[in-house]
């Protein structure tokens, strides 16, 4: 299993720049081809949340054009910038695994030695995260016959704080219900977030708790100062990749321009100084 996770695209309408001058549009359209031309090709792309800024149909046909140009399987659940029926409407057709049913979107991947469960953690109207009993319950089934097999949930608020003044405020409210899961369920190694704008991780028992970058705009970290601030450092997104005898092997990729790569050449390197 080799998945790309990217996050947080915030697509705007068409020729609209998010806060009026970062043009979100053409930055994402980068990243899909950067994902495309990728040399070693992932299994599926997975996106976690925020796929439009402001939950709006002409931002949604933006992202359906823009996503319907991935070569991968694509897996995609809502953040708290995406509103629920215009988000299921426009990518269901790019992820029919979504379903019909806007208030409960949720669905399991069992196509990997891993298994990969994605649920909404979106509540409409609010910055904040909430697991509704619906979506519990179906998780709770889901870690149940799952059995032994190793797990990795993914939604778009983290269920945890993670001492982000800004953030921490805006994570999933009833986060300890899902933490009550990863207590029960030894199976559940991984949960896999979205909305901080920046690679974050933790550890409850025995799983690891992961925010990732955003794929244009960043927020800083701060543990005292609450201000909404956000950057332009360079945009990242995860691989995740399935190793023998090892598990479950993430890194950061960058999906910002640089130089190389290079290859390594050991005369170069360390030349014998002349005299
Ligand atoms: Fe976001």
């Amino acid at each position: 299993m080799y998945l790309a996770q990217i996050s947080d695209m915030h697509f705007r309408s068409h020729g609209r720049k998010l806060y009026d001058f970062i043009d979100v549009n053409a930055c994402n359209a980068e990243v899909i081809s950067q994902l495309n031309a990728l040399e070693e090709r992932p299994d599926a792309v997975v996106i976690t949340g925020d796929i439009v800024n402001c939950g709006l149909a002409a931002e949604y046909q933006v992202a359906r054009q823009v996503l319907g140009n991935l070569r991968y399987p694509l897996y995609i659940i809502p953040g708290n910038h995406d509103d629920k029926a215009q988000f299921l409407a426009a990518m269901s057709p790019l992820c029919p695994q979504l379903g019909s049913d806007a208030q409960n979107m949720h669905y399991a991947v069992d196509d990997f030695a891993m298994r990969l469960l994605f649920i909404d953690s979106s509540l409409a109207g609010e910055s904040k995260g909430w697991l509704t009993e619906e979506t519990l319950l179906w998780l709770e089934t889901q870690l149940e016959q799952g059995g032994d097999k190793p797990t990795a949930v993914f939604m778009h608020h983290p269920p945890i704080k993670l001492g982000s003044a800004q953030m921490d405020s805006i994570a999933c409210e009833n986060g300890d219900r899902l933490l009550a899961l990863i207590d029960r369920f030894p199976a559940l190694c991984r949960v896999f977030c979205g909305h901080t704008h920046r690679l974050i991780f933790t550890q409850y028992r025995q799983a690891i708790i992961t925010t990732i970058p955003g794929t244009v705009h960043q927020v800083p970290y701060f543990h005292e100062n609450p201000a909404p601030y956000y950057n332009l450092e360079p945009a990242a997104c995860l691989m995740h990749r399935l190793i023998a005898n090892t598990g479950l092997v993430s890194y950061l990729h960058s999906l910002a321009p640089y130089a190389g790569p290079y290859l390594y050449d050991a005369n170069i390197s360390c030349p014998v100084d002349e005299k």
